[in-house]
């Protein structure tokens, strides 16, 4: 996708009909450019205290907080629909939060007991990628510490994030995600894992995530949104930059990043695309919460047809450049996918 194809001058109509090849369901299998197949997907979970439980989540339809026999289960499906990789998000329980978001580093929190309850369940079949932020631990609902004035604070927070790295890495995880746009980081918490023996677990940097409107059912999900006071804007990037976002994605390469992620997903399509022309890196994108709650009320409301829906944005994801996708629809589009 990144090179330019030789123009041949095209013939004139009717030598050139572009409509011939479209006639046939198999002409047009052979003429497709771009596949979607269950390994370019990546499905995240969201881990609840307690035993047996789903708890469902109201503004996030078809998804569900998974106690960790729940989310050992969830990955059991997961390898049978050949996606190879999850990605977790505990909803820690309120008395455990904190101004400093301690809990992230208690080595038995929700997120290393599902790590485990995975590893247990699935040996290697299948890869474990871990958030890294205080979001889901903080009392204040921000991802990282906060000054007297509330601003979150960029150098003390990337000492925690680390701790909360070697914590996720040595319970199990694969690829440790940063979700929390400090400066810094990634080169921070590469050097600790090289340090503490880590050196094949992988990060992936959400490098370029934007301040969005659309994470409201996660932050539902993760119990955070009745917490946060304000926004993200003083961390997370502005919409309307672009060019930002490559110096992001260059910054986080340079400091040892494995890929780059690229978030919300389908309105930041033009960004994948940008940075996968500029550094042909493995770029992903987080089709995120307000995006699947977008195509559920427009599937409730009579709009379009679920399946379509699905595999039509996820498709454009790969067309856009991306190597894999995070996705909620992540099960259901392996099934269509036929696996
Ligand atoms: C927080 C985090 C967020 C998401 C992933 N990690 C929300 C936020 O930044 O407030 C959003 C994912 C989604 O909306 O599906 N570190």
């Amino acid at each position: 996708m990144t090179h330019t194809p030789p123009r041949a001058a095209a013939a004139a109509y009717p030598a050139t009909r572009l409509r011939r090849p479209r006639a046939t369901a198999w002409s047009r299998a052979m003429y497709r450019e771009t596949m979607l197949t269950p390994a370019d997907l990546i499905w995240p979970l969201f881990v609840t205290d307690g035993t047996g439980v789903e708890d469902p989540i109201a503004s996030l339809p078809g998804v569900s907080r998974w106690s960790v026999d729940g989310i050992a289960a969830r990955a059991k499906e997961a390898v049978a629909l050949d996606i190879p990789c999850l990605a977790l998000f505990p909803n820690t329980q309120a008395g455990l939060r904190n101004a400093t978001g301690s809990e992230a580093l208690n080595p038995d929190n929700l997120m290393c007991r599902a790590i485990r309850a995975i590893r247990d369940a699935c040996g290697d079949a299948i890869g474990v990628l871990t958030d890294v932020a205080l979001d889901p631990y903080t009392s204040h609902g921000q991802d990282g510490l906060v000054d007297a004035a509330g601003y979150v604070l960029n150098d003390d927070t990337v000492d925690v994030l680390v701790g909360q790295s070697l914590n996720q890495a040595a319970a199990g995880a694969d690829i440790i995600a940063p979700s929390d746009m400090m400066d810094g980081r990634i080169a921070a918490i590469r050097t600790a894992l090289e340090g503490a023996g880590h050196a094949n677990v992988q990060i992936m940097s959400y490098a370029a995530k934007y301040a969005s409107a659309f994470y409201g059912p996660f932050r539902d999900a993760v119990g955070s949104r009745g917490l946060l006071k304000g926004d993200k804007r003083t961390y997370q990037m502005d919409p309307g930059n672009a060019e930002e976002a490559l110096r992001e994605v260059a910054m986080d390469l340079a400091e040892g990043a494995d890929s780059v992620m690229v978030k919300p997903g389908l309105p930041y399509l033009d960004i994948v695309r940008r940075v996968k022309e500029a550094f042909a890196v493995p770029v992903f994108a987080y089709q995120v919460s307000g995006e699947y709650a977008m195509i559920e009320a427009a599937v409730a409301a009579g709009a379009g047809e679920r399946d379509a829906l699905v595999l039509e944005t996820l498709l454009a994801f790969k067309r856009a450049g991306c190597s894999g996708v995070l996705t909620y629809h992540a099960a259901h589009a392996a099934r269509l996918l036929g696996a």
